[in-house]
């Protein structure tokens, strides 16, 4: 049985998504140990403790990056978590945390990248004029939105979509897409050379 910890800052759906498929076996030999917010007010929580899962507030205010990090890290490393999901962690890690869970950290992002990375991604690609949206689950390394692609999904953008009905289909495809991503990352049947990670 592998051990998740899920980093959010907010709403928590697709951590929400995760949980339920972690539960039903949909991600197999997968099991939520605990999540974590930067944010007290973050929704996720809520969703957490119905769930009966350890919710946990370490509040990044005022603090410097790696030290809130540190404390982080030390969370997730007394639960022993083997792979760590960022879900809308509104925080760039720090290279010193990117080193204590080598190829062992994911993010999501609602673009496919490398297009359109940062804040507002969908609304990014709307304005943009794209034809073609969708998201992208990574590893996480030392820059943004960067590390090597696990899944993509695309979707059409249709002329009738406004950036709200584009986000909300891009976010209908993130909840498939994040449980693939772990399935593929923990079963271990892939490598990695330079960017491309390829399923063996
Ligand atoms: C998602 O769009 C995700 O791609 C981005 O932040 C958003 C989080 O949404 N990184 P939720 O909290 O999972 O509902």
């Amino acid at each position: 049985m592998k051990n998740l910890g899920i980093l959010l800052s907010g709403r928590g759906s697709n951590f929400e998504a995760i949980a339920k498929n972690a539960t039903s076996g949909k991600i197999p030999d997968a099991r939520i140990v605990m999540v974590i917010s930067n944010k007290p007010a973050a929704e996720g929580l809520e969703i957490a403790r119905r769930l009966g899962l350890t919710a946990l507030v370490i509040s990044s205010k005022g603090k410097e990056r790696e030290e809130h990090d540190r404390e982080v890290v030390a969370a997730l490393k007394e639960q022993k978590v083997d792979l760590v999901c960022l879900a809308g962690y509104m925080r760039l890690l720090s290279p010193w945390f990117v080193q204590q869970f080598p190829r062992r950290i994911l993010n999501i992002h609602p673009s496919l990248l490398p297009a359109f990375p940062g804040l507002e991604a969908q609304e990014q690609a709307f304005a943009y004029g794209v034809k073609v949206a969708g998201c992208t689950v990574h590893f996480v390394d030392e820059e943004l939105d960067h590390g090597p692609i696990i899944v993509q999904k695309a979707i059409p953008v249709l002329d009738t979509d406004d950036e709200h009905s584009l986000a909300a289909r891009i976010l209908e495809q993130e909840h498939i897409a994040y449980s693939e991503a772990i399935g593929i990352v923990l079963t271990g049947n892939y490598e990695i050379v330079g960017r491309r990670l390829n399923q063996k």
